[in-house]
């Protein structure tokens, strides 16, 4: 029998609606398999937390999460209660950052029952690598002045170790799958940061002769995730580029709310962090019809990373069933809701 410990952290909005449902899926899965189980341990780290204690989670919290196998999170975000600058940087970023999550991983695929906003999805199946520890996500910079003289000025931090540990990721993903890199690139424009991107990729991709190399603009890349998503293997993309990629390829699966993730730490040293693509949802939260399926294949992404494959395969299969046999939440054209979406795909496990 082995045992995993998650911490789970729903967070704000629909997190506390579709962790639940996917909490469900995985315990479907332990009592079917027999021989594994799951201890999750629930953490109320939120903008609620917040408006009471005055910070996204208690001082000791990253101690705490720190000996958990891995971390299980649905969204973060509140922002009629909380700034989400304070919000996301006091927990979600905070994780990631500390716990040297430095590799994001998000694939969108073409799935079979969800109408695509392409007419010609062809079968595309790729996975963004996402750089998820620096860019131009920094707190380096600051603001000056009032009135018209105000000034705000904001770092983009690249470090040689941060881009090409991307990209090194990249290949070896590429590698096990159908070994085509394509880089997130705007050399064009940013005059620093992008030219060294560049060097660092070429340079890069001479370990990796084996491997078919595309580099694009990240504008004219994002157009032709829409017109031809089937040329994509693995992207490799900074930060932001990689967080605005991985909305159009969920838009392009048909919604958001399918898009799964992972933040993978890379050393050993702490814990990965599995949390969907979408965020809190205000704007449907609380109405029962958030689409549990991103946050359901982020818990097989998490099963992947914990050594339970093939039960993760189950997990897509069912899921991928589900939706195939029309039983959708709305955002992908059905009228079931989140309960019964997950009540299904359990079902399916069973069988
Ligand atoms: P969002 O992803 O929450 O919502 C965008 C749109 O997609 C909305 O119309 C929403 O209803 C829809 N949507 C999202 N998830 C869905 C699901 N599972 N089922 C059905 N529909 C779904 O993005 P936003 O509106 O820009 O952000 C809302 C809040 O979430 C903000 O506070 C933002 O900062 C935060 N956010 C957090 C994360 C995260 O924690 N990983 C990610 C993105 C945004
Ligand atoms: C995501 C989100 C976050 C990000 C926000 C909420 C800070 O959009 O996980 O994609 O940009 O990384
Ligand atoms: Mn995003």
């Amino acid at each position: 029998m082995s045992k995993h410990e998650i911490a789970v952290i729903p967070g704000d909005g629909i997190g506390n609606e579709v962790v639940p449902a996917a909490l469900d899926v995985l315990n479907t899965v332990a009592e079917v398999h027999g021989g594994i189980t799951f201890e999750f341990t629930n953490f109320p780290w939120n903008c609620d937390y917040y408006l009471k204690h005055g910070q996204m989670m208690p001082e000791d919290g990253l101690n705490t999460l720190q000996s958990f196998e891995a971390i299980f999170l649905g969204a973060v975000g509140d922002p009629a209660k909380v700034a989400d600058h304070i919000s996301l940087w006091g927990l979600l970023i905070k994780i990631r950052r500390e716990f040297e999550q430095v590799i994001n991983i998000r694939p969108a695929k073409f799935i079979n029952g969800i109408v695509s906003p392409l007419t010609n999805p062809n079968d595309f199946d790729l996975i963004v690598v996402r750089e998820n520890s620096e860019g131009e996500y920094s707190e380096v910079g600051g603001r000056i002045h009032k009135g018209e003289d105000q000034i705000a000025i904001q770092n983009a931090i690249f470090t040689r170790k941060g881009t090409e540990r991307a990209i090194r990721y990249a290949f070896e993903l590429a590698a096990k799958r159908r070994g085509h890199v394509t880089s997130a690139t705007k050399s064009n424009g940013i005059f620093h940061s992008m030219p060294f991107w560049d060097e660092v990729f070429t340079e890069t991709s001479r370990d990796y002769p084996e491997t078919r190399t595309s580099s694009y603009h990240i504008d004219a890349l994002a157009a032709f995730f829409v017109t031809k998503p089937h040329i994509f293997d693995v992207i490799v993309a900074s930060n932001l580029f990689g967080d605005i990629l991985t909305d159009i390829g969920a838009a392009i699966m048909g919604s958001i709310g399918i898009a799964p993730a992972a933040n993978i730490n890379l050393n050993g040293k702490y814990p990965s962090m599995f949390e969907p693509v979408h965020g809190s949802a205000p704007d449907i939260c609380g109405r029962g019809i958030a689409n549990p399926t991103g946050q359901i294949w982020t818990a097989k992404m998490m099963l992947d990373h914990l050594g339970q494959q093939e039960l993760g395969q189950k997990v897509l299969t069912a899921m991928e069933e589900t939706i195939l046999s029309g039983i959708k939440t709305p955002d992908i054209g059905g009228n079931a809701s989140t309960k019964e979406m997950t009540e299904d795909i359990c079902r399916r496990l069973k069988k």
